[in-house]
């Protein structure tokens, strides 16, 4: 038995998808049919974007984690809703049935509630990557608190500045995590990130690594303890709160090209929609399949194809606490055996890092039970994608490339696994809903004519139920940032191709956000972190292409501090970037210079140092405009 409208032929898609422009009210309502709502939709539709606004299913009531779990358990409650790896291979691995994640979420959401959590409360979840996580996330879907995740590895500083920008009062995290040799301290985190900060009222803690940790009397209380109160009490359900299509479901924190991370704003029923939508469609999952999304939950993939997409389905949706190479290259594929996974969806980066192991690590792993191969996060080279595609796939496995952003909620342009052609390094074709367009650098759209190929920067003209509603705390900050640059489109910041037959190649952010290991970084964010340092005087950040990571940070700096040696202050500056934001955002490469290159008006221009980065010299483009163009013959010659 497949799903309601699961595209089964190349046929279909192609007449889904023209139903899907002609008719997209028509086309997205009888989609949405299939959830479970306590009263539908007034209008399907309302949009401009200009403000912007954008409301999918108007005056509809549900709640999410009712249409993820409760509607499941007549028929699929005896079925692994949630299967997890722990870090160490020697541990136990953990299945949560339909009716056993239910019961914990429904447990949990008491805690929450006894805990004073409401409705439209923010909750700021800091854990590492246990099935506590996701039943955080869904308990507070069930009271109607906005969730709002923040991935283990950002410092307290970065902590600090979401949970004041979005005002959460409450805060659940772990004693600790594992990830692979490591183990990090995730409370004693927060403890710093808390510092300063009196708004927080609740920080709820789950023991995992038994780190000793400081409990604040009054303010941080137990997981399990309070868990043990609402089973005395024999407490097994939880009545869902019921919400408004457009409520909001949760804020994730995104890297743009200014200033501090955005908060995305999804909400309940579009949300809902579009990843159980691109779920059952990219990946054709058929049920009983096995999903292992490697993702973290910290980032909109694990959000949209390990918890709302996959369970919103009825699916099985594998998680991994731990990380590709530990114990050894050859983790990844041993998971795969031993929970025989149906469909796997990584990132380049990691692979790469596998391919860079050879092929030994794979050899004594069968993989027979793969059936679907999907990559996310960046471009994928040719080289990389073969090697999945011959050595993962065994040339059997369709690789989908699905290209989409946290903005968007879930997959926009992809290849449909096994239905529609997929091409190595290609996103190619949009979803049914999807309207992509080209525009030149004037913003004239370059319209898609049959035969013909183009390039511009790519931009979506039409809006479909997963796209962002608005950025937390600050519309404006939404319209600048999306909306702004191409009136009437929604700018995604990224450049594409367009062959002859409208397939589309993402080549990449074409502003100032980098994309590292598969991690959306601003320079801006990284260089005021720099510029933090004490013998900082300016910074300058690009990226770099990099064999593994994709892109590398390389930064340019003038330096006034300590004169002893280079190598050190490098050190310093490693370890500020580390405490203002995270290791995710430390510099790869640091090249001390005296000046930048600017332009009279002072701006610096990047452009040059993009080329002596990616070590182009010979090719720098005009100069001519610079306020002082020895400047770049020093940083030409400078060493590293
Ligand atoms: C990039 C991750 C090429 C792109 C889901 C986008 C990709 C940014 C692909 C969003 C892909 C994502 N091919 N590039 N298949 N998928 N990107 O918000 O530059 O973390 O704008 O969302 O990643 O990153 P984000």
């Amino acid at each position: 038995m497949s799903y309601p409208h699961q595209i089964t032929s190349l046929d279909d898609y192609k007449s889904t998808y023209k139903k899907s422009i002609e008719d997209p009210e028509g086309f997205w309502a009888s989609v949405a049919d299939n959830f479970t709502w306590r009263k539908k939709w007034d209008s399907v539709l309302n949009w401009n974007f200009t403000e912007p606004k954008v409301e999918w299913f108007k005056g509809a009531k549900l709640n999410i984690s009712e249409n993820c779990l409760d509607r499941h358990l007549e028929t699929r409650g005896d079925q692994p809703a949630l299967l997890w790896e722990a870090n160490d291979p020697e541990e136990h691995h953990r299945a949560l049935t339909y009716k056993k994640l239910y019961e914990k979420v429904c447990q949990f959401a008491h805690v929450l509630k006894n805990n004073g959590v409401q409705k439209g409360d923010r909750v700021c979840i800091y854990m590492g990557m246990i099935p506590e996580l996701p039943i955080a996330v869904l308990a507070c879907a069930r009271i109607g608190a906005i969730h709002s995740v923040i991935f283990g590895g950002f410092s307290a500083q970065s902590i600090a500045d979401r949970l004041i920008d979005a005002q959460a009062e409450y805060i659940i995290t772990c004693d600790g995590a594992f990830r692979g040799a490591k183990d990090i301290p995730l409370k004693s985190v927060i403890d710093d990130a808390l510092i300063g900060i009196r708004f927080v009222k609740k920080v709820i803690v789950y023991t995992r690594t038994h780190t000793p940790v400081s409990m604040i009397k009054g303010r941080d209380v137990w997981w399990d303890d309070e868990i043990k109160k609402v089973e005395t009490l024999g407490l097994h359900d939880f009545e869902p709160e019921e919400m408004d299509a457009e409520d909001p479901l949760f804020i994730l924190y995104t890297s743009g090209s200014t200033g501090k991370p955005k908060g995305v704003v999804h909400t309940c029923g579009g949300y809902m929609v579009y990843t159980n939508y691109s779920f059952v469609n990219v990946f054709q999952y058929q049920p009983g399949d096995i999903h292992f999304c490697t993702a973290d939950i910290g980032w909109i993939t694990g959000h949209s194809y390990i918890v709302y997409g996959p369970l919103s389905a009825g699916a099985s949706s594998l998680m991994f606490e731990g990380v590709p190479t530990f114990p050894d290259a050859s983790r990844f594929w041993k998971i795969v055996d031993k929970f025989k996974v149906n469909i796997l969806y990584t990132a380049p980066t990691a692979l790469r890092s596998l391919m860079s192991y050879g092929d030994a690590p794979l050899q004594d792993s069968d993989l027979s039970s793969l059936k679907v191969l999907g990559t996310v996060g960046e471009p994928i080279n040719e080289e990389a994608w073969h090697w999945y595609d011959q050595k993962v796939g065994k040339g059997k496995c369709p690789i989908v490339d699905t290209w989409w952003q946290t903005e968007n909620g879930g997959i926009l342009i992809s290849n449909i696994a096994g239905i529609t052609p997929a091409r190595a390094g290609w996103a190619t074709l949009p979803l049914p809903g999807i309207q992509p367009v080209l525009v030149d650098e004037k913003g004239i759209e370059i319209p898609y004519k049959e035969g013909e190929t183009a390039s511009g920067n790519l931009c979506i003209k039409f809006p479909w139920p997963g796209i962002l509603r608005t950025t937390y705390g600050d519309h404006e900050r939404c319209r600048q940032a999306y909306f702004s640059a191409y009136p009437g489109l929604y700018f995604t910041g990224d450049g594409a191709l367009r062959d002859s037959e409208g397939f589309y190649r993402i080549t990449g952010r074409v502003d100032d956000v980098l994309n590292v290991s598969g991690h959306r970084i601003g320079t801006a964010e990284v260089e005021n972190a720099i510029n933090m340092h004490a013998g900082v005087i300016e910074s300058a950040v690009v990226g770099y292409p990099h064999d593994i990571k994709g892109q590398g940070i390389y930064a340019f700096v003038i330096y006034n501090g300590r004169e002893d040696s280079d190598e050190r202050n490098r050190k310093d500056i490693l370890a500020t970037v580390t405490r203002i934001i995270g290791a995710i955002a430390k510099p790869d490469k640091i090249q001390f210079v005296t000046g930048l290159p600017k332009t009279r008006s002072g701006k610096i221009m990047r452009r040059i140092l993009r080329k002596i980065a990616e070590g182009e010299m010979k090719n720098l483009g005009d100069t001519s405009t610079l306020l002082d163009p020895g400047v770049v013959e020093e940083i030409k010659s400078g060493k590293l």
